[in-house]
């Protein structure tokens, strides 16, 4: 059949159900379709579906895209596909319980207590919602229950980005109940699969482990309900055949859009190729669905390079910037926190003093951290006061508008840190309702940071957590950014609210989602921070409603180096928050250059710089107003992995290639460490002319590069520069500009 009669076919059919109802459709029998090819395709890549003999949608392949679309179908004779003893590895989306022999993407138990389900194609259609972007719905249905399912692959085809979810929908007369309810399936094909994936812990983000896939199932998961990602993110990479490097290589970036617990199956099966199933983790989580209801999963994020990581790197940055997170394309307020300056020990007066010190390091806003609320159980420490968000009258005796008002007078802006889903048991709302509590009846309460969580699938509990922001902004306007913290995992998960406990992970999400949605409704535009005692939520679910995370609780510059390497795989450095703190041996020139590679913030005791330290963060603060731009809305290099090297380098160039800045940093100290030969850089135009020069330097300090020097962008991107880093110049910013 060629591709116009099938894509006849197939309109007809679809505007045939279209005529009918949904109920309908149901009720027909499913007339198998064999042989049905779905492309799905964005500017390089392509997903190939197709349907077999019995009408079960495969994938056929994924990887580049052919320009003869009826090429597709050859591919199938060529790969180990559909020839199994089940014929449905390669499923578009695994059912359970029927010929299926290894993991679902879905497992259903109908009304009648069966457990099968036998997915079939019924229509697929493709709209476009813009030149860029469209989404192409593959309907799928039971062969004996009234069971439907849809896929949705949503392509950014610029990008080459892919969201993919799923729809189920309960078309029969009484409840179903699911068991697994995966967002996406993929299947791929190569010799080999090494993923990259990461794990850590509180201050320890981010730790990459790579390693080969062997047959058998490797799980990436989450049960911890909410900082979902304390020990493991649900972001990874598998490089195809072998390691990708950052210009070589077929690698898949991939992450759910998930702000709760999480599992990623990557299951090498007896045919060599990998399954790759995404989802929100079935774990306590049957999900009932009653006749007409239906379910949408969240999203799984991915894009596909045959480029190396960091052309993949660069298409989710775009994509974020454009399509997911708050004013991506925007620009971001550097401040001044006080949290690692004053912990929760501070009064009106000194944060008036912290207030000018903002002024005089240059810097747009002042943060009021954590400790300035609650009053019969005065938030003095972590032990007591969440949860009760009025103004300490002691620390606070004139409000936060007097903060505000100061901060105005001083022509900065004020935001403030709340931890709004969270409750100390010393608080006046545990006291008063302590039926909105996450916790189990009759056992005893576990602590986390000593407090607890409140039970966000209750919507009186979301008003609540809404009114917590809502009325900090009624009462004070000009309050102009938030840090949203979530500092505690839930133990003894359980809701007050919830008649069905397994829907409780779920709702929770859903909850803090409707909460997001209802402040974004009001406020659309408001600044926002995510921050889970470091990055223990981030995720792009999340993300849509934030301009921007906090990494980590662990600012050592050192480790941030490597904290801040590999988040920059996934998201963009507009989103990073950066902050120079105390932490760590190294010089402020250090600290300083490490933060503005993201979002440059300071959480330091202005009053203790010396001069000459002073002197130099207020003018790396000018600096990085001048390069700012280039850093959030350039795309990225990285150029030297610290895991590889005794110094890491890395790169910003923007769109028009007229400007580049090169950050450089050492990572090892001993003896004779340091850049010895060029760096190469990437991304500029080879026949430009470029000047090179060294900005950020230390009041007094001079370097070679202190004076601009030409040189082709072939011979940069050849040959290289040498930034001269060394255990006397630990850190070194190069600014690369076109000569006119
Ligand atoms: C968490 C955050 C920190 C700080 C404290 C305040 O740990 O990650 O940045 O806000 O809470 O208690």
């Amino acid at each position: 059949m060629t591709r116009l009669n099938l894509r006849k076919n197939q309109q007809c059919y679809f505007f045939s159900l279209l005529f009918f109802t949904g109920v309908m459709i149901s009720a027909f029998p499913v007339f198998s379709q064999a042989n049905v090819i779905i492309p799905i395709e964005s500017k390089n890549n392509a997903i190939v579906l197709k349907t077999d003999a019995d009408g079960r949608p495969g994938i056929i392949y994924f990887g580049k895209k052919i320009s003869n679309v009826s090429e597709y179908q050859l591919i199938p004779k060529s790969f180990r596909r559909g020839d199994d003893y089940s014929g449905i590895l390669n499923s578009a989306y695994t059912p359970a319980g029927s010929r299926n022999l290894v993991e679902p993407a879905i497992q259903i138990a109908h009304t009648d207590g069966n457990l099968s389900l036998d997915l079939v194609y019924v229509v697929h259609s493709t709209e476009k919602t813009d030149d860029n972007v469209s989404i192409t719905k593959v309907i799928l249905k039971d062969s004996k229950y009234a069971v439907e399912v849809t896929l949705y692959y949503k392509v950014y085809a610029n990008e080459d980005v892919i969201e993919q979810w799923s729809e189920i929908k309960n078309k029969e007369t009484g409840n179903i109940r699911m068991q697994k309810y995966a967002s996406a399936n993929l299947y791929l094909t190569a010799e080999n699969y090494y993923l990259r994936h990461f794990h850590g812990d509180w201050a320890k983000e981010m730790i990459p482990e790579e390693t080969r896939l062997t047959s058998g199932i490797k799980v990436l998961d989450s049960k911890l309900g909410t900082r979902a990602n304390l020990y493991q993110p649900p972001t990874f990479m598998v490089s195809l055949d072998k390691t990708a490097s950052e210009n070589e290589g077929k690698v898949l970036l991939g992450s759910l859009e998930w702000s709760g617990n999480f599992k990623i199956d990557l299951e090498v099966d007896p045919l060599n190729n990998l399954r790759v199933i995404a989802g929100i983790n079935p774990f306590a989580s049957e999900y009932t669905l009653k006749p007409s209801e239906s379910f949408v999963t969240p999203a799984f994020l991915y894009t596909y390079s045959e480029n190396g990581k960091g052309e993949a790197s660069r298409n989710l940055h775009n994509w974020a910037r454009k399509y997911r997170i708050l004013d991506g394309n925007g620009s971001r307020l550097t401040l001044l926190n006080n949290w690692e300056a004053t912990y929760f020990d501070f009064t009106e007066a000194k944060l008036a003093e912290l207030i000018k010190d903002t002024k005089k390091l240059g810097v747009d806003m002042f943060l009021l951290d954590d400790g300035w609320f609650g009053n019969k159980y005065p938030r003095n420490n972590d032990r007591a006061g969440l949860g009760d968000w009025q103004e300490n009258v002691k620390k606070l005796p004139s409000g936060i508008g007097y903060l505000v008002k100061e901060a105005k007078n001083n022509e900065v802006k004020f935001g403030i840190w709340v931890e709004p889903e969270m409750v100390s048991p010393k608080s006046e709302l545990y006291e008063k309702h302590p039926d909105w509590v996450i916790k189990q009846p009759g056992r005893s309460e576990h602590l986390y940071r000593n407090q607890l969580v409140l039970d966000l699938s209750n919507p009186e509990v979301q008003n609540f957590v809404y009114g917590v922001l809502d009325n900090i902004l009624v009462k004070n306007p000009e309050v102009a950014f938030f840090k949203w913290d979530c500092n505690a995992v839930i133990y003894n998960a359980y809701s007050g609210y919830l008649q069905n406990q397994s829907h409780f992970y779920v709702e929770y999400v859903k909850g803090l989602y409707k909460v997001l949605e209802k402040l974004r409704a009001k406020y659309p535009k408001l600044p926002m921070m995510l921050c889970s005692g470091g990055g223990g939520r981030v995720d792009y679910g999340a993300l849509k409603y934030f301009s921007e995370f906090w990494l980590s609780d662990n600012t050592d510059p050192l480790e941030r180096v490597f904290i801040q390497w590999e988040y920059s795989y996934f998201y963009p450095a507009i989103a990073h928050c950066n902050h120079v703190t105390d932490w760590g041996k190294q010089p402020i020139k250090f600290r300083t250059d490490v933060a503005m590679m993201g979002k440059l913030g300071f959480d330091i005791v202005v009053s203790h710089l010396n001069e000459k330290d002073l002197k130099f963060c207020q003018e790396a603060v000018v600096t990085y107003k001048s390069i700012s731009d280039v850093v959030w809305h350039g795309d990225m290099f990285r150029l030297a992995d610290p895991r590889e090297n005794d110094f890491a380098s890395l790169m910003y160039v923007n769109e028009a290639k007229s400007r580049a800045v090169m950050f450089n940093y050492l990572v090892e100290s001993r003896y004779g460490d340091g850049t010895l030969s060029p760096i190469k850089l990437g991304g500029l135009d080879p026949k430009k002319k470029y000047q090179v020069k060294e900005i950020n330097l230390y009041p007094e300090s001079r370097s070679r590069w202190t004076n601009p020097q030409s040189f082709s962008g072939e011979y940069l991107m050849k040959i290289g520069v040498n930034p001269d880093v060394n255990t006397r110049r630990t850190s070194v910013i190069l600014e690369i500009t076109e000569e006119k």
